[in-house]
């Protein structure tokens, strides 16, 4: 079992460069399962869910060639139309096969992901719009099985926002006959990124970006190239591994825009922020003042960042309300949090934080991808050593976390 060993309290100084979001290399991936052309996609991270979905794919006959950043893929020889329970389990993101599969084959067998840490997280408001297009969903034996002829645009109201739902049914709509609106739509940049990526494929697709994107299908699309947008949940969690440790930390290669709620926390909560061009400049050696905040979906604050400021507040010198309104469970890391000294009040989907202004290292457990980079922001303020056990989260969603905390100084190692 490896986990991360962290001696704490040195400030992190100097720059670090941002991946490619996961978030958008996983649809962009999926959307090659709509058309027989060749796909190129570059500046895709190294990580887990990546390797995992293009396995995933290869598993469906997609012929795949993927040398570190980049990679080719190619449907035009689709075997099996079915996405098993062992892979969606363990990655939710998996079920963005089904609105492709179900356009391009007129059918899916697609596990039905079940509960996660951070909640139940169902995934109805994607078969509501798969449903909308004229898909026939039956579920069985743990499955979505799903059956269509040429899906035919519709007019879909979604009860809530949701991002990979959106996706999801962006996709289907792409190869479908006439026009598809799809109101309540998630806003996030990766949205808009695949948005891109199916006009390029020869879908037109207006709106994407704001509550109301409108897709014209095809009957045929073309491959495309596209680079993978920086990831702004990483840049958000190294802007914060500055700020809790009281360091001096540049992110490069950054979307400024994308951070834009957290940046504008991190400068009420006292943090003196930067920004020239692609590059984020934050200087935290200053005293930590609490700012409330809520999650929301983009561009309010990140629900992904939540646990890493969460961190930022533990040391802040006054009191902290926040409210995570995306999710129902996404407090586990606030036991562990606890463990090091902060003083942490959760009452359902309020959490009162009462500032310590200082941290103490310990053993602690990650539940989550995002709880583990808060414990690992914890470990790197701390006094004292910190070890992180159950790494494979922390892997599924940062890129050489570990080397790259090191060049900014963070004294950090991997152990098994
Ligand atoms: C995406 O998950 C991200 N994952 C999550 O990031 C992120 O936290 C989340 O969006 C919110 O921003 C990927 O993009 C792969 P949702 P997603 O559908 O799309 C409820 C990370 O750390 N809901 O927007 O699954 C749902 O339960 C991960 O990188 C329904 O009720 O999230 C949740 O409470 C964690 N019915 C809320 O909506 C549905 O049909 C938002 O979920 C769909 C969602």
């Amino acid at each position: 079992m490896e986990r991360i060993v962290i001696q704490g309290s040195a400030p992190l100084r100097g720059e670090v460069s941002i991946s490619g979001a996961k978030n958008s290399a996983l649809p962009l991936m999926a959307a090659c399962l709509l058309t027989e052309r060749p796909c190129r996609i570059e500046n895709l991270p190294v990580l887990h869910d990546v390797k995992s979905f293009l396995d995933l794919l290869r598993g469906m006959g997609v012929q795949v060639e993927s040398r570190g950043g980049s990679a080719e893929l190619r449907a035009d020889g689709l075997q099996r139309v079915e996405a098993p329970y062992d892979l969606v389990r363990k990655m939710r993101a998996s079920v963005m096969v089904l609105g492709p599969l179900t356009a391009r084959l007129g059918a899916a067998k697609v596990s039905l992901p079940g509960g996660c840490a951070i909640g139940v997280r169902p995934i109805d408001q994607h078969l509501k719009g798969l449903a909308a297009l004229g898909a026939e969903i039956r579920l069985e034996g743990g499955y979505i099985h799903a059956r269509a002829g040429r899906l035919k645009g519709a007019k879909i109201f979604l009860d809530l926002v949701t991002v990979t739902g959106t996706k999801n049914i962006m996709m289907a709509a792409a190869l479908a006959d006439g026009r598809t609106q799809i109101h309540n739509a998630a806003r996030e940049p990766e949205v808009v990124q695949l948005a891109e990526v199916l006009g390029l494929m020869g879908a037109e697709v207006r709106g994407a970006g704001t509550d109301t994107v409108e897709v014209a299908g095809a009957p045929r699309l073309e491959g495309f190239e596209a680079r993978i947008i920086p990831d702004r949940i990483e840049a958000g969690t190294y802007l914060l591994a500055g700020a809790v440790t009281g360091g001096d930390v540049c992110v490069t290669g950054v979307c400024p825009e994308h951070v834009g709620a957290l940046t504008g926390k991190l400068a009420d909560a006292g943090m003196d922020l930067r920004e020239e061009g692609g590059r984020i400049y934050l200087k935290g050696d200053r005293p930590i003042r609490a700012v409330d905040f809520q999650t929301a979906p983009y561009p309010g604050f990140a629900t992904d960042l939540q646990a890493q400021m969460m961190v930022l507040l533990s040391l802040a010198e006054g009191t902290s309300v926040l409210s995570e309104t995306i999710f129902e469970n996404r407090f586990m890391h606030a036991g562990e949090l606890r463990r090091m000294g902060a003083d942490i009040q959760v009452e359902g989907a309020r959490a009162v934080v009462r500032g310590k202004g200082r941290l103490t290292g310990a053993e602690v457990m990650a539940t989550d991808l995002r709880a583990s980079a808060s414990l690992i922001l914890a470990g790197l303020a701390a006094e004292g050593e910190t070890t992180v056990n159950r790494v494979y989260h922390i892997d599924r969603g940062y890129e050489r976390i570990v080397e790259k905390l090191s060049a900014l100084g963070g004294r950090i190692q991997r152990v098994t």
